[in-house]
This record gives structure tokens, C-alpha cells and sequence, in this order.
């Protein structure tokens, strides 16, 4: 029988992933997030009925990294027609890591989806074009969706990103050698590390990707941010992108919509329900966490949900 949700289950469940902590790898590519401490676990979840849930280390910040991308397709979707979008970025798993350069040379620059960095870049890039202040724009959305006004980046980890950028760089100057990239590279790269340095906890990642569970509605939302249409859009491409080359394996094993960030954090979510944000540095070796997406499969398995 199904288990009923409670802060409780939710603790028994990081106690069963705990001993996963210790098996994953703490991103190091970008230094400054190589000093995580490992064994830090910490879930909560929000409910489309105004529940919150959380246990572990949920209240203590970090950066999102890739979860980013998701917001600032969000934010896209609100600047500009689909057509304009999607002729940019394609729709696709790309079945590559995150930060490949391959598949971009071979499809002349147009990346597979917004969820992989070219994608995001190409995203990124779209935001500079139609916003004036693209930092100021997304720190505001966040801190509506989250209910958190005092959310921001972390300077430290956007410098070091900046400071470690060739690959990122690399992306950006192919995809503008095939002119889907209309920018200066260096301040779209500077506002994309932004992005992913926003640091947020599980409680506050939970509230803010509810409006993903509630066609585009939260509580603490202004109509029209986002259609629903969009939210199912955005569902659709986190189920078949958003772990990168593990969407599948992560489709198999949890069956939810999920997005991931190299600082371990994962969003998933269950719609019409819920939304469930997990963290645990230690990642696999597509880049997504560890203890995080078991905790999810035995939270997924234990409360018989899943979108399949
Ligand atoms: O650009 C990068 O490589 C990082 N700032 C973000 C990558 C990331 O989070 C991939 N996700 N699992």
C-alpha cells in the first residue's frame, strides 16, 4: 500500500540513501564547488495543496547550477514566440554529457535542447537580447516563486565558473561561427554563471518549481507567468532531457519530470501533486546526484507515484 507523506518517511529515506553520500563524486570542475561537504543530505517537497514537507539538511543553501535552466527557459517563454525559440534550440535528447561540443559541430550549432549548456547558452543569449537587466529580471522571479526575498548569487562560485570557462566558452564561439549566437560571448557566459551560482535550499527549490505541478499556478503567483501549455512543455523536456544521457535511466527508475545541477540538487516533479527538491553533492558520472535520484526511486516506489 502506498505510504502516507510525512516528515518521518521522508527522514527514513535519507537514512536508507546515506551510505550513497560517500560513493558519488563532488563536482571539482569548477573549483569552488570542489569544497562542498559531501555528506550533506537534504529533501523536502510542496504540495499543490498548500502541504510542505522536509527533512535532512532541506533548509541549507547551495548552488543550482543546471536547475537554472529550466528558470530561464521560463523566462524566455515569456519574451519571445515558441517559433523563435525552438528554431534556436531543438527539442531532443541529446544523449551526449551536458557540456559536449560533438553533436554542436555535427547539427551546425543548433544544440539538441535547452537543458544541455549549449542550449542554455543559446537561451541565455536570447535573454540578452530583450532584457535590459537579465540578473536583476531572474533574481526577482525566483524570489517570487520561492517566497524568498533574500535570495542571490553566490559571486564566489559565478568567478570561479568565469575563471574556468574554456569549455562553456568553446560553445558559445562555435554556435556563433553558425550564427545562432547574436551576443558579446563574455557577458552572456557572465549572467549564464550567474544563473547557475543562484543558491537556493530543498524547501525554497521545492516552492519555487510548484507552478511545474500546477499548470503555471502557485499560491504565491501572480497569473501569467507562465501558461499551462508551457508547464507541460517544460514537464516534457525535463522527462526526456533533463538528466542528460541518464533521462532514460532516470524515467525508468523514478518516472518523474526531473532537472539536475552538477551542485547535486534535482527537482522532480509529480503533476497536479507535487514538487520535490532533493541535494547530495556526490554525483554519477553523467553529472547528476547520487544519493539524490535513489531517494527519489525509493520515494517514487514507497508513495506509488509516477507519471507512467
Ligand atoms: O556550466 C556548467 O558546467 C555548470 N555551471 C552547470 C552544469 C550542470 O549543472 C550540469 N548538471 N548536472
Amino acid at each position: 500500500m502506498a505510504k502516507v507523506l510525512t516528515d518521518a518517511l521522508l527522514a527514513s529515506i535519507l537514512e536508507r540513501v546515506r551510505p550513497l553520500t560517500a560513493q558519488g563524486q563532488v563536482a571539482d570542475y569548477i573549483p569552488a564547488l570542489a569544497c562542498v561537504p559531501a555528506e550533506k543530505l537534504g529533501i523536502a517537497i510542496s504540495t499543490v495543496d498548500g502541504q510542505h514537507f522536509q527533512a535532512g539538511d532541506a533548509g541549507e543553501r547551495f548552488t543550482i547550477q543546471s536547475i537554472s535552466k529550466v528558470l530561464s527557459l521560463v523566462l524566455a517563454m515569456g519574451l519571445y514566440e515558441e517559433h523563435e525559440i525552438w528554431q534556436r534550440v531543438g527539442k531532443d535528447p541529446s544523449g551526449q554529457p551536458f557540456n559536449s561540443l560533438l553533436q554542436l559541430e555535427l547539427e551546425k550549432g543548433k544544440p539538441r535542447n535547452p537543458f544541455i549548456n549549449a542550449g542554455a547558452l543559446v537561451v541565455c543569449d536570447m535573454l540578452q537580447s530583450r532584457l535590459s537587466a537579465p540578473r536583476q529580471r531572474m533574481l526577482e522571479v525566483v524570489r517570487q516563486l520561492a517566497g524568498a526575498p533574500d535570495l542571490h548569487y553566490n559571486t564566489l562560485v559565478a568567478r570561479s565558473e568565469f575563471d574556468h570557462s574554456d569549455r562553456n566558452a568553446a560553445i558559445a564561439y562555435l554556435m556563433r561561427s553558425f550564427g545562432n549566437f547574436h551576443n558579446d560571448v563574455i557577458p552572456v557566459l557572465k549572467n549564464y554563471f550567474h544563473y547557475c551560482a543562484l543558491e537556493m535550499n530543498c524547501v525554497e527549490l521545492a516552492r519555487c518549481f510548484l507552478f511545474l505541478a500546477n499548470q503555471g499556478r502557485a499560491a504565491h503567483l501572480p497569473d501569467g507567468l507562465i501558461s499551462a501549455q508551457h508547464t507541460r512543455q517544460i514537464n516534457a523536456l525535463m522527462v526526456t532531457s533533463g538528466m542528460y544521457q541518464s533521462s532514460g535511466e532516470f524515467a525508468w527508475r523514478v518516472g518523474m519530470p526531473g532537472k539536475s545541477g552538477v551542485g547535486g540538487g534535482i527537482i522532480a516533479i509529480v503533476p497536479h501533486e507535487m514538487s520535490i527538491a532533493v541535494w547530495s553533492p556526490g554525483l554519477d558520472e553523467a553529472g547528476n546526484s547520487l544519493a539524490g535520484t535513489a531517494a527519489l526511486e525509493i520515494l517514487a516506489r514507497e508513495m506509488g507515484r509516477s507519471i507512467f
